[in-house]
């Protein structure tokens, strides 16, 4: 499904149940595995606020428990809603409706962001990405995850002839509608360019092959993996790889008191009153429905909320 209302194209996973098809039923406990032991590495120890991007139904928030609050953000209601159900409406979860590419924050307010299995959706990783680091403080860091373009069988598919597209080539390969495969040197590059300085790497899923995912328990596979994911610093021949970037220690603090911005005019003074945010210079409102912070396009004027 495609959403239109973003400035780009949004991979829409509105009433998508994502969660239940691909994990809960879809005989993949040895790729959730092999994330949550590549993340606790790569995540900070500790920090006050961490944002977790394209959240979803909160598959790895509980991963986060190291921070004190986490925002956890997604294009789509219905998965925050699961999230929800999953996690509670604890007031250590902030639930946010948004595109990555028009985030609602002030500029340095989070300690860490996560963003795992959403970059592969995007047309414009530069663009979400500089928009994540004008959002992470000092001395931040983001925990990403992406899909792999030069992993050992594209390169053998290409080899033998079954694939036309080079493993090789820096350039994204979109395989479906709105799916994209990424070279990893291009991935570092548009990292460095939005401000990051690359952190240790970590390869994932070395072996994801159905044989062997049936015949081996996915603990003494992950455990496995988990063996060989620093190899990552060398070379990047997995689906996916996981990297920590890191934001430089000068920069801009967000103040106090200073959390969401709007979207669309990035007007830092909203007034919140009991089911709205209003941002008094560009006339928009975000609605606060049923514990969601809801900036989606299109924002409603004051008339319409
Ligand atoms: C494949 S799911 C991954 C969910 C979760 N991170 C996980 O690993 O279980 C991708 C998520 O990214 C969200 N997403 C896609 N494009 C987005 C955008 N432009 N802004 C915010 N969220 C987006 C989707 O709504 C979806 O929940």
């Amino acid at each position: 499904m495609m959403s239109t209302a973003s400035t780009k194209p949004v991979c829409d996973y509105e009433g998508s149940r994502y969660q239940s098809e691909f994990w809960d039923k879809g005989g993949r406990e040895y790729e959730d595995r092999v994330e949550r032991i590549a993340l606790r590495h790569l995540l900070p120890r500790s920090g006050a606020l961490c944002l977790e991007i394209g959240a979803g139904a909160g598959r790895l928030t509980g991963e986060l428990a190291r921070f004190e609050r986490v925002a956890l953000l997604d294009y789509s209601r219905t998965q925050l809603q699961q999230a929800q159900e999953r996690l509670g409406r604890d007031a250590r979860f902030i639930y946010v409706a948004a595109d990555v590419y028009r985030l609602p924050f002030v500029a340095g307010l989070f300690d860490a962001a996560l963003m795992v299995r959403v970059v592969h959706h995007l047309v414009d990783p530069p663009a979400a990405l500089a928009g994540i680091r004008a959002a992470l403080r000092p001395r931040g860091a983001l925990v990403l995850e992406f899909a792999n373009k030069r992993n050992a069988k594209a390169i053998m598919r290409y080899w033998l002839g079954r694939q036309s597209w080079s493993p090789f080539s820096p350039e994204p390969v979109e395989f479906a509608r709105l799916n994209f495969d990424f070279h990893p040197r291009s991935m570092r590059r548009w990292l460095r360019e939005a401000g990051f300085t690359i952190g240790q790497q970590r390869s994932l899923s070395h072996f994801r092959l159905p044989i062997l995912k049936r015949v081996v328990p996915a603990a003494w596979l992950a455990g496995a993996d988990a063996a060989l994911q620093p190899t990552s610093d060398r070379w990047q021949l997995t689906p996916s790889v996981m990297l920590r970037a890191d934001v430089h220690p000068n920069g801009p603090v967000a103040a106090a008191q200073a959390f969401f911005r709007c979207p669309r005019c990035a007007g830092t003074e909203l007034t919140e009153t009991g089911s709205e945010l209003a941002c008094p210079n560009c006339g928009r409102v975000c609605v606060v429905k049923d514990g969601i912070y809801d900036f989606k396009e299109p924002l409603l004027s004051r008339e319409e909320a």
